[in-house]
């Protein structure tokens, strides 16, 4: 009774709460494993329909090719898109974060589809009717209609025409699928972890899958890349780099885009992000600009904390990229949904196979009954 835990106990740092064939995040190596790849060969050479099937099949024990994905995912998309008059109106009068919480937790199961196909099916059509909803909301103009999908294109290129109302050029489409890669799973994370608790009770992937988006909203996890185009704005040029920076942290403020749980070196997603929107540079992502930012705060993050390393986290390219591909920074969050759903459900459906209740204790320090 009455023992106070420390700040690692309470956050559970460094606790192993699962077994899985995933994904790895060695932290101190600044290494992520994805389904038996390193991270960086991935993104550079498989699609999305490729990672998620490896997922779905170490998940599952299934046999999916690259090709069974990409169909399944076309027609998931064709199905959520019949489904909007439904999901939708949840939506009315909320943001995109929120109202995309709210479509997603309408989703159910589909005749003839897998679970984990609807849901990441239903994602991006989703999140590209929201931005069109807003879109036309903040233009006042009247009219604008969600963008049917196409099931002949890959989830990528279709997530782009969805948002864009336009086909998108396969530079384009080469970068959100580099992203997509990037992202789809990254070990015990915060939403992933909420997703195998609510699967290890036996809940259904739907709802274990709309706990994980719950838990990806907040800044500390996947709320981040608009406060980082924000602080990004708000230094504006490169004179005020040192001024901002040093009275954020003077006030006290973390720096979205920096430091992580696990990574005590630079977060490998960084440098994946940072060559895709290299090869998107024609876009105007003013990576010089954003570069000085990075190296100033990583610079003055080590004066302030020189004990605890804070490196660069995937979060501060996230926004530079989803940025450059003309995505409103509002739906940064939910476009981070549409490819985390790949790894949210393949750990669902690995908890539910091979889990066990997951019920850990808490310590009482509150008052006890008189006697
Ligand atoms: N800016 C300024 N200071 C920071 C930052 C930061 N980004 N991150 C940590 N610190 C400081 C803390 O204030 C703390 O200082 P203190 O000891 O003086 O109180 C110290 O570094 C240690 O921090 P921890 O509490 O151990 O960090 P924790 O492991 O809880 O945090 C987290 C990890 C949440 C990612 C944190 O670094 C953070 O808030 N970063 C900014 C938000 C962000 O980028 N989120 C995206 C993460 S990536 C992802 O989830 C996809």
């Amino acid at each position: 009774m009455n023992i106070h835990l420390t700040k690692s106990q309470i956050g559970l740092d460094g606790v192993p709460a699962a077994e899985t064939v995933l994904s790895h995040v060695d932290g101190e190596r600044g290494e992520l494993i994805i389904a038996g790849e390193h991270v960086g060969s991935l993104a550079a050479k498989s699609s999305f329909e490729d990672v998620t099937a490896r997922l779905w099949n170490g998940a599952s024990k299934s046999n999916l090719s690259e090709a069974n994905v990409r169909a399944s995912l076309g027609t998931a998309r064709e199905r959520a898109f019949t489904r909007l008059d439904e999901l939708l109106p949840a939506t009315r009068g909320m943001g995109i974060v929120d109202g995309f919480r709210a479509a997603v937790a309408g989703l159910r199961a589909e005749h003839g589809l897998e679970h984990e196909a609807t849901i990441v099916g239903a994602f991006p059509v989703i999140a590209g009717a929201l931005v069109v909803i807003a879109g036309a909301l903040v233009r006042r103009a009247r009219g604008l209609e969600p963008v049917a999908p196409d099931p002949g294109v890959s989830h990528a290129a279709d997530t782009l025409r969805m948002l864009h109302g336009r086909a998108p050029a396969t530079r384009e489409v080469t970068a959100l699928d580099a992203y997509l890669v990037t992202v789809c799973d990254h070990g015990m994370n915060a939403s992933t972890f909420t997703t195998r608790v609510v699967a290890s009770t036996q809940a259904d992937l739907f709802a274990a899958v709309t706990a994980g988006y719950c838990a990806l909203t907040g800044p500390l996890h996947g709320g981040a890349p608009e406060p980082v185009l924000e602080m990004l704005d708000a230094i504006g040029s490169r004179e005020r780099i040192k001024p901002w920076v040093d009275a954020a942290l003077a006030r006290g403020e973390r720096l979205m885009g920096f430091g992580h749980r696990v990574y005590r070196v630079r977060d490998p997603r960084a440098d994946v992000l940072k060559t895709a929107i290299e090869a998107l540079a024609s876009n105007g992502a003013d990576l010089p600009f954003a570069g000085e930012v990075e190296a100033y705060i990583r610079a003055a993050l080590r004066k302030k904390n020189p004990e605890r390393p804070l490196e660069t986290n995937v979060e501060f390219f996230t926004a530079i990229l989803l940025d450059a591909l003309a995505i409103p920074r509002q739906a940064f969050t939910p476009i981070f949904a549409v490819a985390r759903a790949a790894g949210w459900t393949a750990h669902a459906r690995e908890q539910q196979r091979t889990g066990r209740l997951i019920r850990p204790s808490s310590s009482y320090v509150g008052a006890m009954p008189k006697a």
